[in-house]
């Protein structure tokens, strides 16, 4: 999948330089209609040496610094899930077009003001919920589109870690919880394809390894939504498969449709990796070529910035994010209570 670049230009920066801000801010150093001004992490050295080899003027290790430069229009915002809020808020408030990585939120109440800051800015707001620019997905999508597959009567979702992601990659995993950091990708995936909302969700989690690590957030999520359409979603997610696993990411996904099937499965795709000191399965959706990050994230970024340049209005905008938090919030809530939640 490639993505044509709009004419024009944004300036842009990019706040928080990690994992995933890291490849905000080469993908906007390397499209031809954005400029990368400034790059800002709390970690100034992080923040420095990713601004000097992507060629950003400007390095800051406060946001407001950032969001304080007039000539900057655009920001990426990678922070931490549970630090999403006050930034954002503040980023729409200064008149930047905002991308948002997911989740949204980890509260309804956080991203009902993220929403009522841009509907009152009038700038754009987008979720990179990226997956929708994953090849299969986004192909189911215009096979359901186009009729070919009937209507979608119900999915199943799994998308798991290893627990090289909450107790090494991540310092902030007892900030968050699965349905934030996982099921939000295939929750929104579903939603995309059902054309309506979660109605009645009851799930289930469990704490037992991460706990005995001294890591305060549930190890799985067996979660079933029920849509007002009537299709029914199954997502299911850990974060405790060991870390043996040549791949630190175990995905499926199942759509059963009145006139169809879907099945994703990228377990068969191949390519193994085997150097003297480890083996590995190297990841076929998003990579790089010749040091440029390329596939679906890099799709997701495009899209916003060509959004930002033509003035049309993102795939996924807040009010997306604001229905799918409330779902999220509305799954860690039925796992803690035991009850179903009606939305
Ligand atoms: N779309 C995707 O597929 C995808 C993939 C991974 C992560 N994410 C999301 O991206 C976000 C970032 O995740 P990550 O994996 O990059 O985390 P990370 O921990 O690697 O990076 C977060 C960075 O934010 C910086 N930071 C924290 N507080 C800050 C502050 N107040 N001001 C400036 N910098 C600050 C930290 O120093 C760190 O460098 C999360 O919301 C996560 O869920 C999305």
């Amino acid at each position: 999948m490639t993505t044509a670049y709009a004419q024009g230009n944004v300036n842009y920066g990019v706040i928080g330089a990690g994992l995933q801000g890291s490849t905000h801010i080469s993908i906007a150093s390397l499209a031809p209609n954005a400029t990368l001004m400034a790059v800002c992490d709390l970690n100034e050295e992080t923040a420095r040496a990713a601004a000097l080899k992507h060629g950003a003027r400007h390095v800051f290790t406060d946001w407001h610094d950032l969001l304080a430069l007039d000539e900057i229009e655009a920001v990426s915002i990678a922070l931490p899930d549970h630090l999403h809020r006050e930034v954002t808020v503040a980023a729409l408030e200064a008149g930047k077009h905002v991308l948002l990585e997911k989740p949204m939120a980890t509260s309804v109440e956080d991203a009902e003001a993220m929403v009522e800051a841009w509907k009152t800015a009038g700038t754009k707001l987008m979720i990179n919920w990226s997956n929708r620019w994953m090849p299969p997905f986004a192909s189911t999508k215009e096979k359901l589109t186009s009729g070919a597959l009937g209507d979608p009567l119900y999915c199943y979702a799994r998308l798991n870690n290893t627990t090289y992601v909450p107790t090494q990659m991540l310092s902030w995993a007892a900030q968050t919880r699965l349905p934030y950091w996982l099921i939000c990708h295939r929750y929104d995936i579903a939603r995309w394809y059902f054309g309506c909302e979660a109605k009645k969700i009851t799930a289930v989690s469990r704490s037992v390894v991460l706990k005995e690590m001294g890591i305060d957030t549930p190890d799985f999520y067996q979660v079933t939504v029920e849509f007002e359409g009537g299709q029914v979603g199954n997502f299911e997610s850990c974060w405790i498969l060991p870390e043996s696993l040549p791949y630190m990411v175990d995905s499926k996904f199942q759509l059963v449709c009145t006139k169809g099937y879907v099945n994703v499965d990228p377990n068969p795709a191949v390519h193994q990796l085997a150097t003297e000191e480890r083996y590995s399965h190297e990841g076929f959706l998003s990579n790089n070529i010749m040091g440029q990050p390329v596939g679906f994230v890099r799709c997701a970024i495009e899209h916003f910035i060509n959004c930002c340049v033509t003035g049309s209005e993102p795939m996924i905008t807040g009010d997306d994010g604001l229905q799918i938090t409330r779902a999220l919030v509305a799954m860690v809530e039925a796992a803690e209570t035991g009850e179903a939640v009606y939305l």
